[in-house]
């Protein structure tokens, strides 16, 4: 029996699905409890209408959405409590790849296996239907749960290498966009 089966949701259920363009406020919203949970939320200009713009505008295949919706039995209703956003890129070196950008289950659904299903679902994505042959992440130094989240399932730690970003304020990205 998996974890998600195991899980104690009360009377609600789980489900995990694609995103579809009804999802842009909730994944805007997500982002942004992403971010000031990672001390970054000063970094963080998405808004709706942005993931609209980025996901379906320009180049609909660019990133892939699971989301994660609670049922509960009272209302009936689904109540989006996380999410898992990621991207499948080339390398002459990996192949094809799946880049996982953004993995947050809201605080208070947090420790019933949710995390696991998204993440196990971007894992199942990547290989059955995108054919990645590996998968990478990154977790900021001092998040140490998601470290031992992750090292369940027995990732590598990549070693020797650090990352670099313009940020969207960076005058090599100032452009008319
Ligand atoms: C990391 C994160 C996505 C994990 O999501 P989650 O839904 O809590 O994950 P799970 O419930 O599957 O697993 C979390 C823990 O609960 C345990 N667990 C899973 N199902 C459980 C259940 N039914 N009952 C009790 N514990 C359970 C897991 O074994 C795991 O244990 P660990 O703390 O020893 O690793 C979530 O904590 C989060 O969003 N954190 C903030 C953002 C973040 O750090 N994102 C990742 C970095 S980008």
């Amino acid at each position: 029996m998996s974890k998600i089966d195991e899980a104690d949701f009360g009377n609600s259920e789980l489900r995990i699905r694609p995103m579809n363009q009804s999802d842009c406020t909730s994944l805007s919203d997500l982002t942004a409890q992403l971010a000031e949970f990672e001390k970054m939320g000063h970094l963080n200009h998405m808004t709706p209408q942005r993931v609209f713009n980025d996901k379906y505008v320009r180049c609909p295949s660019l990133f892939e959405a699971l989301i994660a919706e609670v049922k509960s039995s009272e209302d009936f209703d689904w109540v989006v409590v996380g999410s898992a956003i990621y991207i499948v890129g080339f390398s002459l070196r990996w192949g094809k790849y799946t880049y996982l950008e953004d993995l947050f289950v809201r605080s208070d659904y947090r420790n019933k296996g949710i995390g696991t299903k998204l993440f196990t679902s971007v894992i199942q994505k990547s290989r059955d239907e995108h054919g990645s042959r590996s998968m990478h992440w990154a977790v900021v130094n001092w998040n140490e749960k998601a470290k031992k989240f992750y090292r369940q399932f027995g990732g590598d730690e990549c070693k020797g290498s650090i990352r670099f970003r313009f940020d969207e304020n960076h005058k090599f990205l100032q452009t008319s966009n």
